[in-house]
C-alpha cells in the first residue's frame, strides 16, 4: 500500500493554536481515533518546526481529543509492505523530533495513547491525562514491536520487568495504574486534562528561558545513550550552570532576589 502524500481532506489534520506562550498543537483526526498517518505526522512536524522558530512561544502541549490522544501509527498505511519499503520511510524520525525538540512539551493525554501514540507521549517531556486514558503498547498483537521509541523510553523509564510486561503481553492499562508506574505527571478527570497541561506549560512558560533550555539539555544528556555514565552527564550540568552566568537573566534573577521583587527575565 503506498503513502499518501497529502491531507487531501480540508480540515487540518493538527491545529496549531497560539496561547499566550504556550503553542498548542491538537491532533485531528477523529474518525481514525487520531491514527498517525504521514499527512499527520508531515503536519506535525511543521507545527513543532513553526514553535521552535517562534520566540514567543516557550512551550508546547499536544493533546487530542477527549476519546482519543492517539491510537498508534496508521496500521492500513504499514500493512502491506516489506522490511526493505519500511527502511526507506523516515517517517519514525518524526517521533524523534518530538524527543528533542528544544523546548518542553507537555502531552495532554485522553482515552487512548496506544502505539505509536504512547510513543508520541513518551517523546515528550511531561504527561498529564484524564482518569479515562488507556495507554499501552499493543503491537505485539499485531505481530510487530514499537518502532518509534517505545520499547527504550518504557526500559528507561519502568525498568526490566514492567516494561517488559507492558511490551509483551500489549495489554492496556488504566490511567491510574500509569500513574503508578511512573508514566505519568499527574491524572485529573477527564474535564480538566488539558486546563490541567496548560497551566503547567504556563508555569513553564513564564521561567527564564535559557535556564529552562539548559535544564532540559542536562535532563536529556543524562538520559541519552551518549552519556551513559554520570560522571559525563554531570560535567555537561556544571558547564550548562557555569554557561548561564553570562546571561543578563541571571544576574537579573539573583539581583531581584537580592532586591526583594520579581524578577523580569528577557531570555538574554
Ligand atoms: N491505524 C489505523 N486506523 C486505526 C487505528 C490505527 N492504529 N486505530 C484505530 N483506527 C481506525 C479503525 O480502523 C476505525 O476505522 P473505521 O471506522 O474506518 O473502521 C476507527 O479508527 C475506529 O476504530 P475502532 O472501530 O477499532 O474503535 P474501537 O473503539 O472498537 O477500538 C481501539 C479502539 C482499541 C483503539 C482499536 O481501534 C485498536 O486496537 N486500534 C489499534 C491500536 C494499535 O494496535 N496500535 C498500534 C499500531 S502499530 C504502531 O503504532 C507501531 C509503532 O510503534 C510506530
Amino acid at each position: 500500500m503506498g503513502r499518501p502524500q497529502l491531507n487531501l481532506d480540508t480540515k487540518p489534520f493538527v491545529i496549531f493554536e497560539k496561547k499566550g506562550a504556550v503553542g498548542l498543537l491538537t491532533l485531528n483526526r477523529p474518525e481514525a481515533l487520531n491514527a498517525l498517518s504521514h499527512p499527520l505526522m508531515d503536519e506535525l512536524e511543521k507545527a513543532l518546526d513553526e514553535c521552535a522558530a517562534d520566540s514567543a512561544v516557550r512551550a508546547v502541549v499536544l493533546t487530542g481529543s477527549d476519546k482519543a490522544f492517539a491510537a498508534g501509527a496508521d496500521i492500513s498505511e504499514m500493512e502491506g509492505l516489506n522490511a526493505a519499503q519500511m527502511r526507506l520511510d523516515p517517517h519514525l524520525s518524526r517521533w524523534d523530533k518530538v524527543a528533542t525538540f528544544p523546548k518542553p512539551t507537555i502531552a495532554a493525554i485522553s482515552g487512548y495513547a496506544l502505539g505509536g501514540g504512547l510513543e508520541l507521549a513518551l517523546a515528550c517531556d511531561l504527561r498529564i491525562a484524564s482518569e479515562t486514558a488507556v495507554l499501552g503498547q499493543p503491537e505485539i498483537l499485531i505481530g510487530v514491536i514499537p518502532g518509534a521509541g517505545g520499547s527504550v523510553r518504557l526500559a528507561r523509564l519502568l525498568g526490566r520487568a514492567r516494561a517488559l510486561e507492558m511490551l509483551l503481553t500489549g495489554k492496556r492499562i488504566s490511567a491510574h495504574e500509569a500513574l503508578k508506574l511512573g508514566i505519568l505527571n499527574r491524572v485529573v478527570p477527564v474535564e480538566l486534562f488539558l486546563e490541567e497541561a496548560l497551566k503547567l506549560a504556563r508555569e513553564i512558560a513564564a521561567m527564564p528561558p535559557l535556564a529552562v533550555a539548559a535544564v532540559k539539555k542536562s535532563v536529556l544528556s543524562a538520559l541519552s545513550p551518549d552519556y551513559p555514565d554520570y560522571p559525563k552527564a554531570l560535567k555537561l550540568e556544571r558547564e550548562l550552570f557555569y554557561d548561564l552566568f553570562d546571561s543578563e537573566d541571571q544576574k537579573e534573577g539573583m539581583q531581584a532576589f537580592i532586591q526583594k521583587r520579581k524578577p523580569k527575565f528577557k531570555g538574554k
